[in-house]
Order: C-alpha cells, then structure tokens, then sequence
C-alpha cells in the first residue's frame, strides 16, 4: 500500500467524451501496408499450414510495417493505450487466412499466450453457450461489465459484427482512480490494499495449481498506475469461503464499477469487420454493449482474441498479475496443434452441437 494516493497524470488518464477516437487512436491501413501484409501471408503459406506457435515475424515478415506494430508497443505503454487498426479488407481473405494474419500482425507486437488452461493461442469470443457446457465469459452472448483480462496488451479482431450491438466499451482505470480520488479518497486507498482473487478452478488445475491469490486492484509499483480489475474474482473467493470482503472493500469495487460506466468516461469503440483492437491491460478496463446474434453458430459474431505478454515492458506488480508468467505455458499441455484455426473451430463446435442433439 501506498501512503497517500496521489491523482494520475498524463496521457493515459483521458475521458472518454472528450476523445474521439478515429481522430486520436485509429490507424487506416494504406495499400501499401495491405500489400505488405498480403505478401507476409503469401510468404507464411509457402510453408504449408503452419501452425501458430510458429508464426514469427520471421515467417510473417512485415519489412516497414513490422516497425509500426513494434512502435505500437511502446504507444500502449506511455500514450492513451489504446489503438484501432482499419482498413483490412475482410472479404479479400478467407476465414483461416485472416486468422494467420491476425496472429502474425500479433506477434510482431508481443508474445502471444494462452488464455485459459485449453491452452488457445488465438481465442475465438463468440456466443457458443449453447454447445459448451459452463461457457466462460468469451464463449457466451450478452453484455459484459467492465474488467481486465490477464496479460499485458489484450486484442480483439473483427470477423463478423453483431446484427446489432456488441459496441466495444473502454474506460481508463487512471481516469477512474482520478475521480475516486476527488470523490471518494477512502475507496482508493481501501484499492490500493488486497483483496482475495478466485480464479477459475479448471485454470488453477492445470496451470500451477493455486487457485487464490492476494491482489491489489491498483499500483504504482512498475512506475506508473496499473489496474487489475476481474468482474467476478474477487466475489467468487467471497462465496467460496476463502475471503471476507469489508464493507469498505465492496463499496470500493461496486464504486468503481459505477464510475466505469459513467458516460463521461467511457469510450464506445466501434470495432467494424476487419478491423483490430489493441488494448493495454493493465491502464484500461473493456466491457461490451449487449447484442443481437443470429441462430446459425456459423452466422454469430466472431471476435477472434490475441493475449499478449510485452517482455519489453516492466514486470507487472507480482502483487498484481493474477497468473504468473510460467503458467500460461503450463496451459499450453492442453493444447493440440492448430486447434484455433477457425475453420477447425466452427468444425468442432458444429460436431459438439450435433452431439449434444443426438
Ligand atoms: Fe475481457
């Protein structure tokens, strides 16, 4: 803990209606850069289908564009930390094929990891509730409140919108821990302090196997603020048992999740079919509007997801990060080679669902 929160200044701290964010956080692609991608994708299909783990920037190689995406790294950190790349010509490319790219274009940017103990390199968020049994969060319809994930830079890529919808929704946790600071100094500082986190138990089991951790919601440890904020963590280690939350403790998350959603502070980003949403973890919340969805799984709307270590950047807080780093390649045991590839995917969730009517 800290003694005395102090308010956060600098770019990250913005307010969401004072933006507009296809001014000041959105990149057109040029054709030049498309035509730089579409020859990295040519490169990377000599060899084959290969899998994920092995497309590097090598194989992907981005000759002047890789240089924005490594720069990209560096905008998350010190800027507003967030950025939406557009102009992607979704119809030119088949579904797989935009998968390769989507990973590619990640990986010169970060070091994709796991996102859950399936041990995913490339996520798909789309509503499969129907098929999966206990579907998390990203395998389910509806709305979602505002939170963190786990790593260091958390993206999304368009593949097909909602029929109505589904806004990407972001907020600066430094903007809210301003405004908790004017309004309510007790409540930041009762976030500064530890809280106990649940994770899921399938997670801890084949991860390294802890499945409670003590986490401050809010640091200042790596130099500047980070902000790890599950939505539902820290309630579930209250049902579980494992922790008692002070009043103080729940007025504080119940006032942060309030000022989240605050009209003023949130940022409605648009996340149109092609485009890709960079996001630094640790400075912004994201949640999403709820949505229209059609019935065909083939139909929904399809994120697919990148989770992103940023080795360059300071370690986070070992007080904050709810895995550490060894467990997303214990995660990685689950996997089996080119899972994530969509078509496999719809492929997979079409015979579970044919499955389950039998
Ligand atoms: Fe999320």
């Amino acid at each position: 803990m800290i003694d005395r929160p102090t308010p956060v200044e600098g770019p990250a701290a913005w307010l969401g209606s004072r933006i507009d964010y296809r001014k000041e956080g959105m990149h057109v692609l040029s054709a030049e850069e498309i035509a730089e991608i579409d020859a990295a994708l040519a490169h990377l299909r000599a060899f084959g289908e290969m899998d994920f783990p092995d497309i590097t920037p090598e194989a992907f190689p981005l000759p002047t564009f890789g240089g924005f995406m490594r720069r990209l790294g560096d905008e998350l950190r010190l800027g507003r930390g967030f950025l939406l790349l557009r102009g992607l010509p979704r119809e030119h490319y088949a579904l797989d094929d935009l998968g390769r790219i989507y990973y590619g274009l990640g990986a010169h940017l970060g070091q994709p990891v796991a996102q859950s103990y399936f041990g995913e390199l490339l996520g798909h968020v789309i509503d499969v509730s129907d098929v999966e049994a206990d579907a998390r969060g990203y395998h389910k319809g509806g709305s979602q409140r505002m939170h963190s994930d786990n790593c260091d830079v958390v993206s999304l890529m368009c593949v097909r919108a909602a029929v109505s919808g589904g806004i990407s929704r972001i907020v600066s946790a430094a903007a809210v821990h301003n405004r908790l600071f004017e309004e309510r100094p007790d409540l930041l500082e009762a976030l500064y302090g530890e809280y106990v986190f649940r994770r899921m138990e399938r997670d801890a089991e084949f991860g390294s196997g802890y499945l409670t951790k003590r986490v401050v919601i809010f640091s200042r440890e790596s130099g500047q603020l980070t902000c790890n904020v599950s939505g539902s963590y820290p309630h579930r280690a209250v049902r579980a048992g494992d922790a008692v939350m002070t009043p103080l403790q729940a007025e504080a998350l119940d006032e942060m999740a309030r000022i989240s959603t605050s009209p003023e502070l949130y940022l409605d980003m648009d996340i149109a079919e092609g485009d890709i949403q960079f996001l630094n973890n640790r400075t912004i919340l994201h949640g999403r509007t709820g949505y229209e969805d059609r019935a065909d799984i083939g139909e929904r709307r399809h994120m697919m997801r990148l989770w992103l270590r940023m080795p360059v950047w300071p370690p986070l807080p070992a007080n904050q990060g709810m895995q550490d780093p060894g467990e997303y390649k214990l995660w990685l045991r689950q996997r089996t080679p080119l899972m994530e590839v969509p078509s496999r995917y719809f492929a997979e969730m079409a015979r579970q669902k044919a499955e389950l009517a039998a």
